[in-house]
């Protein structure tokens, strides 16, 4: 049984939904603090909506393509959040970009999963562009949501190396694991209450620093 005092979030989603799945794989713990209460996803027949079905969380749709226009879409989103109850909204490979009227009435409760070490490759094909430019270090990020594009404060980040011969897919596949590890590690700092944004920047309360450097390639000997 899910704490009865964790916290109500909500996932919005466009597809597939492997990092909604860690969401939720996670929440089926009993000490974790957070609980999926809706999962909303602007297509319809995604594979996330199944994941939500299976764990038993009411998914909804709400179809952009059915508005007018954006700001009619965002209405539609926000009554559906609210009447969720959720208090956090993860973007979780959610497909559309949302103004700043609606980011705007999420401030600092609206966080979003980018597959980079941000403010490296904001938008698509991050894994092909990493590879292009050499980088041997690439990763995630997890960040309050902001009016522009994959900007806003960084809460958290996880570095992969970059191999010699690594295809974009290899990277994504090994990126794709750090997300699933670091979102719900966000979210239950969240629900912790131990997020707080100041100037812009995050502090995680009681987060430690560490001196370890991660060397992409290894450093020998
Ligand atoms: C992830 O790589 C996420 O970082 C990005 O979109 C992808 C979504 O994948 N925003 P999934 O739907 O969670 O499997």
């Amino acid at each position: 049984m899910p704490l009865v005092f964790a916290r109500p979030v909500a996932v919005l989603v466009s597809g597939r939904g492997t990092n909604l799945q860690a969401l939720l794989d996670a929440a089926a713990a009993p000490d974790y603090p957070a609980r999926v209460v809706r999962v909303i996803s602007n297509r319809p027949g995604v594979a996330a909506l199944e994941r939500a079905a299976a764990a038993g969380v009411v998914g909804a749709v709400v179809d952009h393509r059915r508005f007018a226009d954006r700001p009619a879409f965002e209405d539609a989103l926000h009554a559906a959040l609210v009447d969720a109850g959720a208090e956090l909204v993860v973007l979780a490979g959610f497909m559309r970009l949302l103004t700043d009227g609606f980011v705007e009435r999420w401030r600092d409760r609206l966080i979003n999963i980018h597959p980079s070490l941000l403010p490296a490759f904001k938008g698509l094909d991050t894994h092909a562009r990493a590879l292009a430019a050499g980088v041997r270090l690439h990763g995630c990020t997890v960040h309050f949501v902001r009016p522009a594009m994959d900007a806003g404060p960084i809460i958290a980040q996880a570095a992969v190396r970059v191999g010699p011969d690594d295809t974009a897919d290899d990277l994504a596949a090994r990126v794709l694991r750090a997300e699933h590890r670091l979102l719900p590690a966000v979210v239950r700092w969240w629900a912790e209450g131990r997020l707080g944004v100041h100037d812009e920047r995050v502090r995680v309360a009681g987060a430690a620093a560490t001196d370890g450097a991660l060397y992409g390639p290894e450093l020998e000997g």
